[in-house]
């Protein structure tokens, strides 16, 4: 079944950030016990579809440098008024993933929730290009919905082996957890959060 998505510029334009479903201040809970697990506490990270930031920024404060892209440019717009730090350094740019402009090599890849956004046609496209924008042994932290999410509108859904298979050309899945999409709907989505590292 193909899903239904807003016009992502449209959205930020029109809706105030703070009321969209996705959106939480803090880092989310699962990103920071993989960060903590994994003892990763320096280096560059690539949030990608940052929507207002809110991950950046945290990512930023533990002292990550960080790179920012979301295809909305009004949504990096209403981000950097929102960030109000300069020195957190962060580098925002509008960018769309499945025809990216970036040129650099990253040591982390944070992804939640532009991936279960994307068309199924394009997921492949998505899977290399984040390949090639992280460095040899990078992590490529994941969260998206969960096929245990009943909901009927939202993002596409996966299970573990979904994401094993879609992933499986460049990355090794290291862990798939069930877990929950922390933001504004009531009740909280039920989400995957996979860690998974480049060959
Ligand atoms: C569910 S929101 C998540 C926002 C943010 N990551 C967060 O956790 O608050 C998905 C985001 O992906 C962005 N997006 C959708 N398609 C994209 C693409 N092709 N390239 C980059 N960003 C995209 C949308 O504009 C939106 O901000």
């Amino acid at each position: 079944m193909d899903r239904q998505f807003p016009d992502w510029e449209q959205l930020y334009q029109e809706q105030a950030v703070e009321s969209m479903p996705w959106f939480y201040k803090a880092l989310d809970p699962d990103l920071e016990r993989a960060l903590h697990q994994l003892n990763l506490t320096q280096g560059t990270v690539l949030d990608i579809g940052t929507g207002l930031g809110t991950q950046a920024i945290a990512l930023a404060k533990l002292g990550f440098r960080v790179t920012a892209t979301d295809l909305s440019t009004t949504a990096i717009e209403k981000a950097i008024e929102k960030t109000q730090d300069a020195k957190l350094g962060i580098l925002w740019m509008q960018d769309d993933i499945l025809n990216s402009r970036l040129d650099q090599q990253f040591d982390m890849i944070v992804d939640r929730g532009c991936f279960h956004v994307l068309p199924p046609q394009r997921r492949q496209n998505y899977v290399s290009v984040v390949a090639h924008l992280l460095k040899p042994s990078g992590y490529l932290f994941l969260k998206c919905f969960s096929t245990l999410e009943t909901r009927e509108s939202g993002p596409y859904r996966f299970t573990p082996s979904d994401i094993q298979e879609i992933f499986q050309s460049h990355f090794h899945l290291l862990s798939a957890e069930e877990t929950q999409y922390y933001g504004t709907l009531d009740p909280i989505p039920k989400a995957l959060f996979c860690i998974l590292k480049n060959f």
